[in-house]
């Protein structure tokens, strides 16, 4: 039976007799084939569902290690800044470990999914009139000066525990694929993707992969070259100007002959519906930045054709109900119950 990421992965992670057990069963996600666009694109595409993770994004993977060794470190309460993921991982295992956690969010800017999550498992939370790169900045202060864990990405633990995904990929594929395509908001993930495939290859000879991250135009801070301080897009989650991790993701990219990309909000919906329609995959917009980025390399010849690919999806559309509904033309059709109108229009409709 699968023991959650500090059990199974303990050799590979900064887990000592001292450290609690905490879980909640993350990880062990999977990797789906995607046989529609793969023949249409001509490559051979996977996506890793982190979404199935138990709060629903990747960063159960983070959060368990940091608020493990928060506790084991004496801490009482934990705090975070967040576009909505963090927070619901951070409230969940902080719950778990009977800690206190405090989240700090852009005001009217995080999916309702995710503020739902804070507030079910009994964060404090404090929403600002500013966005992602304001809050972390004013938590990563808060925590120098008292003894409140930050389990922001800043925090080493949570690329430990991050990397792990990595792992479960190369153990899927038999070794590590040619192509890993990622959404990158801090950029955490991609540093921790990179530090997984690099430990495991110099362990297991898995082989390295090209690293692709895609940021979402409107807040492409590491593409521009220099931080933005508004900045925009649909996918909440990646609404980010000032990339904590940005030489990392740097360093990743060039290291590995991969590339920082960008991708329009048009393309990340357009990719957010055909992931969903086409393959009955439905991931939260911004996990589809790596989809649209993907779509957006093969065309531009950059990804070759018959390449092995796998796209994370970071998390999962439920996340964010409001997009979806706001996104699809077709609206549920309100009709009278009564079987004979109902029949008609399905017939009518439906089976021509
Ligand atoms: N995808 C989703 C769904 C996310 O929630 C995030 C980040 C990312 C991608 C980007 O990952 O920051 O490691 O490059 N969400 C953070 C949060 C910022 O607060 O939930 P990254």
């Amino acid at each position: 039976m699968w023991k959650g990421l500090l059990a199974q992965y303990r050799e590979y992670l900064p887990v000592t007799d001292k450290t609690p057990q905490l879980t909640l069963m993350e990880g062990n996600t999977p990797l789906i084939p995607l046989t529609s666009l793969s023949e249409e694109w001509g490559i051979e595409l996977y996506v890793k569902v982190e979404g199935a993770n138990p709060t629903g994004s990747f960063k159960d993977r983070g959060m368990v290690m940091a608020v493990a060794k928060a506790k084991e470190e004496g801490s009482k309460t934990v705090i975070c800044a967040s576009t909505g993921n963090t927070s619901a991982a951070a409230a969940a295992y902080a719950a778990r470990a009977g800690m206190n956690c405090i989240v700090m969010i852009p005001n009217g800017k995080i999916a309702y999914g995710k503020l739902a999550q804070a507030v079910m498992y009994g964060a404090e939370i404090i929403s600002i009139d500013g966005n992602f790169d304001h809050a972390l900045s004013m938590v990563r202060k808060l925590s120098e000066t008292s003894p409140i864990a930050l389990v922001n990405s800043v925090n080493p633990y949570r690329i430990e525990g991050q990397k792990t995904a990595a792992f479960e990929i190369c153990d899927a594929l038999g070794s590590a694929p040619d192509v890993l395509a990622i959404p990158v908001g801090n950029a955490g993930n991609i540093t921790a993707y990179w530090k997984g495939f690099s430990e495991y290859h110099a362990l297991k000879g898995t082989g390295l992969p090209q690293m692709r991250g895609f940021e979402a135009e409107g807040s492409a801070a590491i593409v521009r070259g220099h931080r933005i301080e508004n900045p925009e897009t649909v996918a909440t989650a990646i609404r980010i100007g000032n990339p904590a991790s940005w030489d990392k993701a740097v360093a990743a990219a060039n290291n590995s002959g991969g590339k920082i990309d960008e991708v329009t909000d048009a393309e990340i919906l357009a990719a957010y519906e055909l992931l969903a329609k086409r393959e009955g995959v439905f991931a939260e917009p911004a996990s589809c930045a790596s989809i649209a980025g993907v779509m957006k390399q093969v065309q531009s010849g950059e990804i070759a054709k018959g390449s092995r690919v796998v796209a994370v999806l970071t998390g999962n559309g439920l996340k964010d109900p409001d997009i979806a509904i706001e996104t699809k033309k077709i609206k549920p059709i309100v009709l009278p119950n009564d079987e004979r109108i109902v029949f008609a229009h399905i017939e009518g409709v439906v089976l021509q």
